[in-house]
């Protein structure tokens, strides 16, 4: 009897395994075209956005959306890193195999233009920028920088400046610095400060591309707008004196880093100047943000801000923008994202927190604080060059070696083998 029972068991059970396994391939069918169904609802956000002082703006922009469209899912699928140092990778490879995320973040120019475009993976938006009446709301060039022959292919979020310099005011003040506007200030400036046992310039380049920024930058203060872009254009090639000129100069500059560099990201670095262990750093204005809204500091209190030294009059411009990969699931979902993004109410949810300006040439100035409202006045009159170090000036394949030729530049300090390793390089810019 026993034996019985313990067969009819053992029968149940294999029944109740049997009917589960069934069940949950049945489950699997069904979540499969329950995926999909929410797949037509979902919209996969890519960026590098995450963590301090990177994904507050984006977070407000997610939630903005998430009001207007509660039957709309996101999905946040930020890579860290800053720049896009492995966001960037992932991107590729999933762009390579026809795996696109609903949108992602791009700079305009070359990046977005010679890279994903060119590669003939992205829809044109002519129609979407006429529809939501935009054509007049950002500034002719900005549209140009997400635009390829004819066409446009990106929503600027933000506009971000690279040439400035954020300095420890209390620093400056203890050690009776003024505001550099030359190199020759900048320096005096340093060895003042050197003295007093203050390291002059916060670097955290564990990634390199913020070394290529302080390069890209000094590049600009030698040569001038014009002949800057001329230099990415091909025009003047890394062989002219002035190339070398900014090389030494860079080089002098690395001589009043801080000496754990190599172990330090972006976010480190600026906390040296934070704590006035350093006094000053070169960074994009996402360092503002990172000041205001992790940090907490007060802006014109706490830190202020100058252009980086000869570059007055010129903006190096960073624009971080979104757009819709060609082969997406669900397009008009994905617009709803982009319409939010590019409004007027989702630059000023994202903007005042990121420490960019809007793109948007109507957004609301009274969000904005004072290094906000002055950057606005600032772009309105200056001469846009595009970042390197950002992607905007060069294809990917160029700043990779530029990177790396920086990178063993920020070591050795042999210009000419760091000019050499440029010009050779200059052919896939
Ligand atoms: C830039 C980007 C900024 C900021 C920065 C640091 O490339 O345009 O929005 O995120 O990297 O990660």
């Amino acid at each position: 009897m026993k034996k019985l029972y313990g067969f009819i068991l053992l029968l149940v059970l294999a029944l109740v395994l049997a009917a589960c396994s069934s069940d949950s391939s049945g489950d699997s069918g069904d979540s499969d075209s329950g995926e999909s169904e929410s797949a037509g609802k979902k919209v996969e956000i890519f960026s590098w956005w995450t963590g301090a002082g990177e994904e507050d703006g984006l977070l407000a922009l997610i939630d903005l959306f998430e009001e207007k469209h509660p039957d709309i899912e996101i999905e946040n699928a930020a890579v860290a890193g800053g720049a896009g140092t492995n966001a960037k990778a992932v991107l590729a490879t999933r762009m390579q195999g026809d795996d696109p995320p609903s949108t992602f973040q791009v700079h305009g120019g070359d990046e977005l233009n010679e890279g994903w475009v060119a590669a003939d993976k992205m829809e044109p938006l002519n129609d979407f920028y006429e529809e939501n009446g935009w054509m007049d709301k950002f500034p002719e060039e900005l549209i140009d920088l997400v635009s390829k022959d004819g066409n446009i292919y990106s929503v600027p979020v933000d506009i971000h400046r690279g040439n400035v310099i954020f300095y420890n005011m209390k620093v400056f003040e203890e050690n009776g610095i003024e505001v550099p506007t030359t190199f020759d200030e900048f320096f005096a400036a340093a060895d003042k400060l050197k003295e007093a046992g203050v390291t002059p310039l916060a670097l955290g380049d564990k990634e390199a591309w913020t070394a290529t920024q302080i390069f890209e930058n000094v590049l600009l203060g030698v040569l001038g707008p014009d002949d800057y872009k001329k230099l990415f254009e091909g025009e003047i090639g890394f062989d002219d004196e002035r190339v070398k000129e900014a090389a030494e100069k860079f080089g002098k500059m690395l001589d009043y880093i801080n000496e754990d560099h190599a172990s330090r990201n972006w976010q480190d670095s600026a906390q040296l100047v934070a704590n006035g262990e350093a006094a000053m750093l070169n960074m994009g204005d996402w360092a503002k943000g990172y000041f205001s809204n992790d940090l907490e500091l007060e802006t014109n209190k706490d830190f202020g801000y100058f252009e980086f030294p000869a570059t007055d009059g010129s903006f190096a411009i960073i624009t971080d923008t979104f757009g819709l990969p060609k082969g997406i699931e669900n397009p008009d979902d994905v617009k709803e994202f982009l319409k939010v993004l590019g409004s007027v109410e989702g630059q000023d949810a994202f903007n005042p927190l990121k420490g960019s300006i809007p793109a948007r040439v109507d957004a609301d100035k009274s969000k904005y604080d004072e290094y906000g409202q002055e950057t606005m006045e600032d772009f309105k009159g200056a001469r846009l060059v595009p970042s390197l170090a950002h992607g905007s000036a060069a294809s990917e394949g160029f700043l990779t070696k530029a990177n790396q030729a920086v990178n063993i530049f920020v070591t050795q300090r042999d210009v000419d083998t760091f000019i050499k390793a440029l010009q050779n390089a200059a052919p896939e810019m």
